[in-house]
């Protein structure tokens, strides 16, 4: 399906060569791919490791994709769409920027052929978690349009409106900084028992892998998975039963409340006019 659209990405930087590159790799001509990034070094990048047509700012031709992509930083967007507004010719628009809501979108642009997108770093690696929130009246090919899009770096989930992808945010969004954060932790556990960094980073690393495939794979509760390692008075519980002391599950879901509760923040400070 995406084969036969052409596609606008305005910034061409990390999450930007990420999509670039699923969407070719799941045969999306380059030829058909327009990136806009101010940037030169940003556009001979991707011009040499992609292939796709750099600009420095969006013209008529950029403006009639069928697909327009944003992808530049909250600071930057408002600003980035107010040169693009003018050209639009109510295409599909699916935005990654973090913390921009669907409304304030809407208004700046005048279109409701719209798309909020939460995607993460692993997306990097083909593995991404995307969350998708729809603006209201989306057409059922806009929608598939935009699970295409994000199945080209992983896997998607739509949420029901735009106020859950702050949910998503703080769950998937800001979450492989969690797991690195846990894995930093497991490194120095490691290293403080005698064991090397880079010997701590691959169990650690690993663990993580294989826990989640197993839980990926599993129809049952990951309660019951922690259960099945959770001999009573073995190891796996002495660790669990300190966790819990320390409150560290409750802890972990404050802090994704937190997470929630700034993107919400910086919804309303980068919506204010
Ligand atoms: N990376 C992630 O994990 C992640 C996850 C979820 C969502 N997102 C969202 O994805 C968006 C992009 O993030 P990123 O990590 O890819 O950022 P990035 O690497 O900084 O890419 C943004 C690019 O846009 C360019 N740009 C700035 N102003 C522009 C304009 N007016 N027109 C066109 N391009 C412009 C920037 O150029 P300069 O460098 O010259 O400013 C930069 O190359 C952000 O809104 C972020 O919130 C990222």
């Amino acid at each position: 399906m995406l084969d036969t659209l052409t596609f606008g990405f305005l910034g061409g930087g990390n999450m930007a060569s990420a999509l670039i590159g699923g969407l070719v790799s799941r045969g999306v001509p380059a030829s058909a791919i327009r990136v806009v990034d101010p940037f030169d070094d940003a556009r001979q990048r991707l011009a040499r490791t992609l292939g796709v047509q750099t600009l420095a700012a969006p013209d008529a031709a950029f403006g009639a994709s069928d697909v327009i992509v944003l992808a530049v930083k909250p600071q930057q967007f408002r600003d980035a769409v107010a040169s693009l507004a003018p050209l639009l010719k109510n295409n599909l628009i699916i935005s990654v920027a973090a913390g921009i809501r669907l409304q304030d979108m809407q208004r700046w642009m005048g279109t409701t052929r719209l798309v909020r997108a939460m995607p993460n770093t692993p997306a990097l690696a083909g593995m991404g978690m995307t969350g998708l929130a729809a603006a209201a009246g989306l057409s059922d090919d806009d929608r598939a349009i935009a699970t295409s899009v994000a199945e080209a770096v992983g896997q998607c989930v739509w949420v029901e409106d735009d106020g859950q992808i702050d949910a998503v945010t703080a769950i998937s969004g800001s979450g492989p900084a969690y797991v690195f954060y846990f894995v930093e932790a497991m490194e120095r556990a490691a290293t403080e028992m005698g064991l090397s960094a880079e010997q701590g980073r691959k169990l650690a690393v690993e663990t993580f892998r294989g826990a989640a495939a197993l839980a990926a794979e599993s129809p049952e509760p990951v309660s019951t998975l922690r259960e099945r390692v959770t001999s009573k008075g073995g190891t796996t519980y002495a660790a669990l039963t300190s966790m819990d002391a320390s409150g560290i599950k409750d802890a972990f879901v404050r802090a994704m409340h937190a997470a929630a509760a700034r993107g919400r923040e910086m919804g309303a400070e980068f919506g204010k006019d």
